[in-house]
């Protein structure tokens, strides 16, 4: 059914479809046309889903903060796994990870090797040198946030210090190349491209996500991606910039023992930070962090 100028928007702004997501649709179109990889309209968050993704991501945040105060030494990663359930479910939302095609816990833990999805136990104890990524992910009124942040238990070493730094920088690097009508593509590659220059690997089989309605939705997003390929961004579009980067080589294994823990082949360092952001007409909005 074609959207007459004056009707209502499809995106439910209320306001008429000429005032609103018009121009936005003739330049999708016209992107489809030379080729591009343009994401659906379902993929396209409107202004109340992304007020309502907020609400999620400041319970997100707040139990990111909550694992910042609280984490040390000594405690055992299933310690981390409480703090994560009782501060989110104390805020009224649900650790999205808990019971997720099957993870039996509400917060991933990835200890100095651990690639990614490390399942708290109550036998891993953290000590001092340990670099921690603590992956949080919260339902608060259907609506998903996602983030994870790196913790230094106590002096670490010159090295690791290093790569859970360079990786927060390439977040930042990934960010200013969010901007509408340029592609995940050339975000993946500026975030390569610093993370070699540094080198580092990037882990290429496991990548961020589209989110917002669901815990992982459209597009995949890579992070060893080459410059104008990969989805277009266009204002609306929420994903994660997440990349897993290795201070030694870029193979991975998984734990066959439980289906999830991801390690690093050579059994080096990996770091990981991540987090949430919508496109904005002008750039993007950080949504979690
Ligand atoms: N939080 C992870 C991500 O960034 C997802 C982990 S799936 C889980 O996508 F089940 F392990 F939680
Ligand atoms: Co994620």
């Amino acid at each position: 059914m074609k959207l007459g100028r004056n009707d209502a928007c499809w995106c439910g702004s209320g306001k008429k479809y000429k005032q609103c997501h018009e121009g936005f649709d003739t330049k999708c179109k016209e992107f489809r046309r030379l080729g591009y990889d343009v994401p659906g309209r379902e993929l396209i968050k409107t202004p109340e889903q992304i007020a309502k993704i907020k609400e999620s991501a400041a319970v997100n945040i707040a139990v990111l903060d909550y694992v910042a105060e609280n984490i040390k030494a000594g405690m055992s990663t299933e310690d981390i796994d409480r703090l994560v359930y009782d501060k989110t479910t104390e805020l009224g939302g649900i650790p999205a990870p808990l019971g997720f095609e099957g993870y039996p816990k509400s917060v991933c833990t990835s200890v100095n090797d651990v690639v990614c999805h490390g399942i708290p136990s109550k036998d891993e104890i953290i000590k001092e040198g340990d670099i921690i990524n603590v992956d949080c992910s919260t339902i608060y009124n259907g609506y998903y946030s996602d983030s994870s942040r790196m913790f230094m238990i106590g002096n670490v070493s010159p090295e690791k210090k290093k790569l859970v730094e360079d990786v927060k920088k390439s977040i930042e690097i990934g960010l200013s190349m969010v901007k509408p009508w340029t592609t995940l593509g050339d975000l993946g590659h500026a975030i390569n491209m610093f993370c070699e220059s540094q080198g580092y690997k990037v882990v290429r089989e496991i990548g961020g996500h589209g989110i917002g309605l669901e815990f992982h939705e459209e597009p995949w997003v890579s992070f060893v991606s080459e410059p104008d390929t990969e989805m277009l961004m266009v204002p609306g579009l929420m994903f994660t910039i997440e990349p897993m980067v290795n201070l030694g080589g870029p193979d991975i294994f998984c734990d066959e023992s439980n289906g999830w823990t991801i390690y690093t082949m050579d059994r080096k360092p990996s770091a990981q930070w991540e987090v949430q952001v919508v496109v904005t007409e002008d750039g993007y909005e950080l949504i979690s962090w």
